[in-house]
C-alpha cells in the first residue's frame, strides 16, 4: 500500500523524508515523490520506480525547505508513472494520499466544470483542486482543507501542504492509518510508527474521521464536524534496529530464519511450558458457552485460520465458520448470538478484514484480534488482542507471522478444549508439551536449506506447479502455492489431495511438478494413492514428508524432503518452513524482487 511521510522540521527535510519513505518500502510501491515549501514556494521532485530513482532526481536537482511531504505510491487509479506520482499540486496546494476516493469521478467533473485542469489519471488530484477551490473562495488553509475533506467519500489517509506557509501540514484519516509523531521542536506525520522511528517513538494514531492541524510546536486533532478530540499519545514499540536485514540478502530470508525464536516467544505467551498448561486468557466470551466461532482474514492469514478450524473442531469440538474477509460480510452469514469471532491479520490494517470485523461488531459479537501490530486499527477495534510476537514483518510475503498465527490458534484451540471439557488434564499437558517442541523442530528444518535450494533451482524452470495436501496440510498446500506465485510469479495452485481426481488430474504431465505435503499420519495411505495417480500420468512429485512416509510411499519422486518425525499438532507450523524456503529460493533463481514482489503490497488498506 502507499506510504505517507510529512515533516514540519527545523532543517532541510527532503533527505529525511526519503529515508523515512525507505522504511515504508515494505508496503509495496511503484513510484515516489516529495514536495517542500522553500522561501514560500512549493517545490516537487517525483520519479517512477524505486526510491533510488527519486534520490538520483534529488541529487541532480536538490530540494530545500524545512517542511515537506513525501509519498510512495501503489497505483490504484492511473498507471505507475511520474505524472501520476504524488505529491499532486493545484494552485499552491500539495497533497499526498493513501487509499481510494470513491466519489472522485463526480468531484472531477464538478471541478472541471469550474475550470480546473487535470494533469493526472489519479483520484488524488481532485483533493488538491478541492482545497485550492476553497482557498480561492476565501477560506484559510485550515478551513480550506477541512472543507475539502468533508466532500470526500471512501478510504483516505492524506497530508496537505500550502504554498506560503512553512509551519502547517494538515493530516486526515478515514481508513488507511496515519500517525502524528511528536518531536522536539518538530512534528511528523507517517503511515505507521516504523516510518517515524528514527525521529520519535512518541506517537498519536488518528482515528477514522479525524483530521489534524500539524505545526512545528503543536498539533490539534478534530472530528469531521470540527470539534477538537483527544487521542492517546503512546510510546511506539517500533524502533530503528528492528527494521534491517542483518546478514541476509532479503527481509524474507531473515524472517524465515527468525521463526524458531518468534514461534517460541509467541507460544510462551499462551502456554506455560513448565507446568504444561495453557494459560488462562481474559476473553470477552467463554469458550464453554459459545456454540460457534467465526474466523475471517485474507491471504496467508486466512489460510492460518483455515488450519485453526481443524484444531478448534478436533480438539474443542467447536464448530468454526471461516471465510475470506472480502466474502465474509457480503455473504451476510447468519451470526449466532452465542458466538465469538476472531480476525487474523499481520498488519492489523487490511481493509477487508477490518470491514468484516465491523460487520460482526454490528451483530454484537465479541471480537478477538490475532495481530502482529498491537497499535493497529484491527487491534484497537477488538475486545481482546491476541498478539503474534513475530516482530515487524517487512517482506511482503508473510512467513514468520503465519507460523506465529498458527502458534496462537493451536494454543487457543487447546484453551478452548480445556474450557469446554473436551480434553483431559493429561491431554492438555501432552498437547502443550508437543507445542513446546515446535521451535526445536523448526530449527532442525532450517538445516535442510541446501537441499531445498537445489530443488528450487529445478522448480524455477517450470511455469505451473500443483501443491497437494490432506487435512491441515490442505490449507498448507494452498499457502505453499500462494508463497510461490506471489514472489516467483510462477502459476501455482493448492488443492485437497482427495480432489485431484475431480478435475486437476487433467493438468498432470511432465511439465507440471506436484508438491505433496504429507507427513506419515493416519491418512497417509490415501495420499499415497493420489501420488500414484500423478506418477501414472508422468507427473513429477516433490514429496515433503518424514522418514516413515519416505519409506512407505513406494513412489519414484523427483525429490523427497524428509523432515523429522514430530507430533501431529505441530506439523502445519513446522512444514510451513520448507514450503516458504522453496518459494524463496525459487524466486531468487527467478530474479524477482523477493521482498517487494510486483503489484503486491504488504498491507492492503483498500477494499
Ligand atoms: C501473504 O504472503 C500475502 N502477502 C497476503 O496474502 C497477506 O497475507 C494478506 O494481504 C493479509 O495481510 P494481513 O495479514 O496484514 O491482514
Amino acid at each position: 500500500m502507499c506510504g505517507i511521510v510529512g515533516i514540519v522540521g527545523r532543517t532541510s527535510v527532503a533527505p529525511l523524508i526519503v529515508d523515512a519513505l525507505k522504511r515504508l518500502e515494505y508496503r509495496g510501491y511503484d513510484s515516489a515523490g516529495v514536495a517542500t515549501v522553500e522561501g514560500g514556494q512549493l517545490g516537487r521532485r517525483r520519479a517512477e520506480g524505486k526510491l533510488v530513482n527519486l534520490e538520483q532526481r534529488l541529487n541532480a536537482e536538490p530540494l530545500d525547505g524545512n517542511i515537506g511531504i513525501g509519498h510512495t505510491r501503489w497505483a490504484t487509479h492511473g498507471v505507475p508513472n511520474e505524472t501520476n506520482a504524488h505529491p499532486h499540486f493545484s494552485n499552491g496546494v500539495a497533497v499526498v494520499h493513501n487509499g481510494i476516493i470513491e466519489n472522485f469521478a463526480e468531484l472531477r467533473n464538478e471541478l472541471k466544470a469550474d475550470g480546473y485542469e487535470f494533469v493526472s489519471q489519479t483520484d488524488t488530484e481532485v483533493v488538491a483542486h478541492l482545497v485550492a477551490r476553497e482557498l480561492k473562495r476565501g477560506a484559510s488553509p485550515v478551513d480550506a482543507a477541512h472543507g475539502a475533506l468533508k466532500r470526500l467519500e471512501g478510504a483516505f489517509a492524506l497530508a496537505i501542504m500550502f504554498q506560503g506557509d512553512d509551519n502547517l501540514i494538515v493530516g486526515a484519516r478515514n481508513g488507511p492509518p496515519l500517525a502524528v509523531g511528536h518531536g522536539d521542536g518538530e512534528m511528523y506525520l507517517g503511515s505507521d510508527a516504523i516510518a517515524l522511528a528514527p525521529f520519535t517513538n512518541s506517537i498519536t494514531y488518528l482515528e477514522d474521521g479525524d483530521w489534524a492541524v500539524v505545526r512545528r510546536n503543536e498539533v490539534g486533532i478534530f472530528d469531521m464536524d470540527g470539534n477538537a478530540v483527544e487521542r492517546r499519545r503512546q510510546q511506539s514499540l517500533s524502533t530503528s534496529f528492528m527494521v534491517d536485514k542483518g546478514n541476509r540478502r532479503h527481509f524474507m530470508e531473515k524472517e524465515i530464519h527468525e521463526q524458531p525464536e518468534v514461534i517460541s516467544h509467541t507460544l510462551a505467551n499462551y502456554v506455560d511450558f513448565t507446568d504444561g498448561v495453557s494459560k488462562p486468557l481474559d476473553l470477552p466470551f467463554d469458550f464453554a458457552k459459545i456454540d460457534r466461532l467465526a474466523i475471517s482474514a485474507c491471504g496467508t492469514a486466512y489460510l492460518s485460520g483455515l488450519i485453526g478450524k481443524y484444531w478448534f473442531e478436533r480438539i474443542a469440538r467447536l464448530p468454526v465458520d471461516i471465510d475470506v474477509a472480502s466474502e465474509f460480510r457480503y455473504r451476510e452469514m447468519p451470526i449466532s448470538k452465542n458466538s465469538a469471532a476472531f480476525f487474523i491479520s499481520q498488519s492489523g490494517e487490511t481493509a477487508d478484514t477490518l470491514a468484516s470485523l465491523r460487520y460482526c461488531r454490528k451483530a454484537g459479537v465479541p471480537i478477538g484480534a490475532i495481530v502482529n501490530v498491537r497499535e493497529s486499527t484491527i487491534a484497537r477495534e477488538s475486545d481482546v488482542i491476541l498478539p503474534t510476537l513475530a516482530g515487524p514483518e517487512i517482506g511482503v510475503a508473510s512467513t514468520k507471522a503465519f507460523t506465529c498465527q498458527l502458534s496462537v490458534l493451536a494454543s487457543l484451540a487447546v484453551r478452548a478444549g480445556v474450557a469446554r471439557g473436551t480434553i483431559s488434564r493429561e491431554q492438555e499437558k501432552t498437547l502443550v508439551r508437543e507445542l513446546s517442541e515446535a521451535p526445536r523442530f523448526a530449527n532442525h528444518v532450517l538445516k535442510l536449506e541446501e537441499q531445498i535450494e537445489k530443488i528450487a533451482r529445478e522448480l524455477s524452470r517450470y511455469k505451473h506447479v500443483l501443491y497437494l495436501g490432506r487435512d491441515t496440510n490442505y490449507p498448507l498446500a494452498m499457502e505453499g502455492a500462494l508463497k510461490l506465485k506471489e514472489i516467483s510469479y510462477i502459476h501455482a495452485e493448492g488443492y485437497a489431495a482427495g480432489e485431484l481426481k475431480h478435475g486437476p488430474i487433467a493438468l498432470i504431465d511432465e511439465n507440471m511438478p506436484v508438491i505433496v505435503i504429507a507427513p506419515h499420519d493416519r491418512i497417509f495411505e490415501k495420499t499415497v494413492s493420489n501420488m500414484q495417480e500423478v506418477a501414472a500420468r508422468g507427473g513429477k512429485i516433490i514429496l515433503i514428508t518424514d522418514q516413515k512416509g519416505a519409506d512407505q510411499a513406494g513412489i519414484k519422486t523427483m525429490e523427497t524432503i524428509i523432515l523429522p518425525d514430530m507430533p501431529e499438532i505441530i506439523t502445519p507450523i513446522v512444514y510451513a518452513l520448507p514450503i516458504q524456503m522453496l518459494a524463496y529460493y525459487t524466486a531468487v533463481f527467478m530474479g524477482t524482487d523477493v521482498d517487494q514482489p510486483r503489484n503486491l503490497a504488504k498491507s492492503v488498506t483498500v477494499e
